[in-house]
């Protein structure tokens, strides 16, 4: 969950450090910290609270030197206090360690080195590794890592320097990515290439129990048993200006404005207008396995959920594929039994969440294929599936997810178009999706153009505590991460229902000042959404209709209207979901809240 960025070449570590910070700040934000190597001379700093804190202190220090680690918080254990902060250091302060994970068995590290008489000055897991690393150095710091890898369990991602080994920096990785960068000054090693992407598009990801000795001419990868290891580099695909405001006030409403692209992007190579059918290289290594399957499990967490509940009436649409779709928190500890020729897919923006790792690993363990819907090129999630499919929307900084939603969307809808044309579609209804499909960019555009009106029900409705999101069928799970922006980015209190679940208790708390959000498309659902809209105007509560250009019956009947252009039912959720993150990023603005990184979260869940 929390940053690393570590730099090593023949330009003034400070800057380069803060810098990547910065561009970090998004995977947690509650401290941070730099160290910087001269020699045999660390000159070190650590912070409470944002990165600027951290850069006011470190502007006036004189803190030389071309290589070092910095480290941006998301607490687990111990408060974000300046102690917890990361770098550890050991008493002598010789062993420098930034980490991002935890270690699991660190109360009985801990334990045995106090009886050693070691002192621990932080609250930390990673305190841990500082004091093994220091007893393990034997002048040779990579051995050293070596050695404390084999005594810690747990998730790792770690940067470290020695003060008696100027000139290197060694990584290792258990469980947290870990990237390193290869420019023409220098080298960089990060959780995430935004921390490198305006100095290099060359990268080497680190893979599970390996670590890397960095120089500023070089690096080795060895494993955890010090079996060498080669590896070529890699090009990455972001800009640095895709990590850049660009003139936006937050990276939530540039990420929400660029899905007129991201859109296209996820489309890009992929449409054969004329056959009605997609064409998905990603899936080409599993497409035997694909065409004999008559049962998935969609697993993600959170935003991505509930892409894979719309992908689950999307499925049951355009196949004959049963999908049941699971958090990968609950799924994990399931007891797994899967008919034969059952894929998995996980999906994921960072392709780094814990619990859905742990999922996809517990499914394969049980025989299952799996199938990974991802963002970022080479992360875990992506490199652990048998096959897969790229979003292609670029790095996503908001901590609430937006552009990544729709493209999971449009995948979804490429997949089982794709699978569909091979079972019950015809050429017509595949070369439909597919006109719809391409429509869809021009038409969020429209609803885009209504930011204005958005911005305006906003602040008449930003001051109500509760509201209430309801949908049916392919927009119930449009409510759900409709009340999840809401609820993530303005710390209002929202509640996502399927509309036919109203009467069964959320009615109780409809009131004057208690909006609610109804998705109401000219669908299969509309009468009943109608009456769910009356019911509510009953008890006097405000209605925010989100619904079809030039409905004359809600507007009579609701008090704002919202109006998407239309489009085929399954993919409506693309573009009412472009109202809802609208809405919500106005609610927050008028809230004053800290838009692209709300309290207590961050971006990527790497831990349980
Ligand atoms: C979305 O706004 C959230 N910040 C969060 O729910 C997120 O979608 C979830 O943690 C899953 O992340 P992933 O897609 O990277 O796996």
């Amino acid at each position: 969950m929390c940053g690393i960025v570590c730099y090593i070449g023949n330009k003034p570590a400070k800057q380069i450090l803060l810098e990547g910070l910065k561009r970090l700040e998004y995977r947690g934000y509650d401290s941070a910290g730099l160290a910087v190597q001269d020699g045999k001379k660390i000159s070190w700093q650590r912070a409470v609270g944002k990165i600027a804190e951290l850069e006011r202190r470190v502007n006036g220090m004189d803190m030389k030197g071309t290589s070092g680690i910095a480290h941006t918080r998301w607490a687990t254990h111990g408060e974000p206090t300046e102690e917890n902060a990361h770098p550890q250091v050991d008493p002598e302060q010789n062993v420098f360690v930034i980490h991002n994970g935890i270690i699991e068995n660190y109360h009985t590290l801990k334990r045995k080195l106090e009886k050693k008489g070691v002192e621990f000055r932080s609250e930390t897991d990673t305190e841990v590794l500082a004091h093994l690393i220091a007893m393990n150095f034997e002048g040779d710091l990579s051995q050293a890592v070596r050695n404390t890898m084999l005594q810690v369990e747990g998730t790792f991602g770690i940067g470290v320097m020695h003060r008696q080994t100027p000139g290197e920096l060694v990584v290792a990785r258990r469980g947290s990515p870990l990237i390193i960068g290869v420019s023409d000054v220098g080298h960089f090693v990060a959780s995430d290439v935004a921390a490198m992407v305006r100095y290099t598009d060359q990268v080497v990801h680190l893979q599970e129990n390996e670590l890397a000795r960095v120089t500023a001419d070089g690096f080795t990868i060895s494993t955890v048993q010090a079996k060498f290891v080669e590896r070529t580099t890699e090009t990455v695909e972001w800009q640095a200006e895709d990590a850049e405001l660009n003139g936006f006030p937050h990276f939530m409403l540039k990420e929400i404005y660029e899905q007129t692209m991201t859109i296209k992007n996820a489309l890009r190579g992929r449409l054969e207008p004329g056959e009605g059918v997609p064409k998905l290289g990603g899936i080409i290594p599993v497409w035997e396995r694909l065409m004999a399957c008559r049962h998935m499990v969609i697993v993600a967490c959170g935003t991505s959920y509930f892409a894979g509940c719309v992908g689950r009436y999307i499925f049951e649409k355009l196949t004959e594929i049963d999908v049941e779709v699971e958090l990968a928190s609950e799924f994990r500890y399931r007891k797994l039994n899967f008919p034969p020729n059952t894929f998995i897919i996980a999906i994921s923006q960072s392709g780094e969440t814990a619990d859905t790792l742990a999922a996809i690993r517990e499914a394969k363990r049980k025989g299952a294929s799996l199938l990974g819907i991802v963002n970022v090129v080479g992360s875990s999630i992506s490199r652990e599936t048998d096959a897969g499919i790229y979003n292609h929307a670029g790095p996503e900084i908001g901590v609430a997810s937006t552009k990544n939603f729709t493209s999971q969307l449009v995948i979804l809808v490429l997949l089982a178009l794709l699978l569909g044309r091979h079972q019950k579609l015809s050429l017509t209804e595949g070369v439909e999706v597919i006109r719809e499909l391409e429509s869809l960019p021009v038409k969020l555009s429209k609803v885009l153009a209504q930011a204005n009106h958005i911005e305006a029900i906003a602040q008449k409705y930003h001051k109500c505590n509760n509201w209430l999101f309801l949908g049916r069928k392919y927009n119930y799970p449009i409510a759900m991460e409709g009340a999840l922006k809401l609820k993530e980015i303005s710390y209002i209190h929202a509640e996502g229902y399927a509309a036919g679940e109203m009467k069964h208790g959320p009615i109780a708390l409809i009131n004057p000042q208690m909006p609610t959000v109804a998705i109401i498309p000219e669908d299969e659902m509309y009468e009943k959404m109608i009456s769910n809209i009356h019911e509510i105007k009953s008890r006097k509560g405000p209605v925010i209709a989100i619904a079809v250009e030039g409905d004359q019956k809600l507007k009579g009947l609701a008090d704002e209207v919202i109006e998407v252009p239309r489009v085929i039912d399954i993919l409506n959720p693309i573009l009412a979901v472009v109202a809802c993150q609208l809405l919500a990023y106005y609610c927050a603005k008028f809230l004053h809240r800290d838009i692209d990184k709300p309290r207590n979260l961050a971006k990527s869940v790497t831990v349980e």
